[in-house]
């Protein structure tokens, strides 16, 4: 386990070319990227929601409008994305995602992958007519793990909650899907970096004092194809009345 955890606590960023995994079912049916760059054609300014490093932002950089923004509210990763995208031309504020330090009706587009929000926060900075889009983590993300981690973060039902606080908002939800797939990861060692770097998923996660619970994850989730776990991703794409 040792190369994993020092890596982990190296990380910075948000990409992982470096953790080996493998779908063992098909993936989402929506194309987050592909629903952005679209929402994107007619919008004149937009915010992206915790940048993590700012990868995505500066992958899809050239669809983006030019008055772009980003936000980031771990401390590690606010200088990586402000150095990732500064030259970009992207502003990056580091701030935290829940309380937007921006005026109402600033952006067209509100996009936000993996990141928590406030719908009602969210529906205030976006302009009229304007547009949000976000992949979210679902509450059944790596459902396997709560058995052997009871203390494992229950974040409830967010796909309602969010669905709920926009429409109470006042925006109309366009899109609202969810797709549960399994995933192979090709050993524990993969794993448990992923769950180093989300400290949010198991609270004082430890990997030596956890490490009863990890091996019986390892026994019992483990296959031909390596750890099988079930990913669970929701989307949701809303609009604001012009
Ligand atoms: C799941 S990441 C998604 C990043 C980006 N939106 C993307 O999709 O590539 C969400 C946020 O968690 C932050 N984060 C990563 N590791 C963290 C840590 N150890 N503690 C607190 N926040 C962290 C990231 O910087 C990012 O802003």
């Amino acid at each position: 386990m040792r190369p994993y955890i020092e890596r982990a606590e190296a990380f910075e960023g948000w990409s992982f070319p470096q953790i080996r995994t493998r779908l063992l079912e098909p993936g989402p049916p929506w194309d987050y990227e592909a629903i952005v760059r679209e929402c994107a054609r007619k919008a004149k300014s937009a915010v992206d929601l915790g940048t993590g490093g700012g990868e995505f932002v500066a992958h899809l950089r050239d669809a983006l409008p030019s008055r772009m923004v980003a936000t980031e509210e771990w401390h590690v990763n606010a200088p990586v994305a402000r150095a990732r995208l500064m030259p970009l031309g992207v502003d990056v504020v580091w701030c935290r995602s829940l309380q937007l330090p921006f005026a109402e009706e600033s952006f067209d587009l509100v996009m936000n992958r993996h990141e928590e929000l406030s719908p009602s926060d969210v529906a205030r900075v976006l302009a009229s007519g304007g547009c949000v889009v976000t992949q979210q983590v679902g509450n059944d993300n790596w459902q396997e793990l709560r058995r052997f981690f009871p203390r494992m973060t229950d974040f409830g039902d967010i796909r309602a909650e969010y669905t709920a606080e926009f429409e109470e908002a006042g925006l109309t939800v366009r899109r609202n899907e969810r797709h549960d797939y399994r995933v192979a990861y090709e050993g524990l060692g993969d794993f448990v970096f992923m769950l180093l770097v989300t400290p949010w998923t198991i609270p004082d996660f430890n990997v030596d004092r956890d490490l009863d619970a990890l091996l019986e994850l390892e026994d019992e989730c483990s296959t031909a194809d390596g750890l099988v776990l079930t990913w669970s991703r929701f989307l949701l794409v809303a609009e604001k009345p012009a």
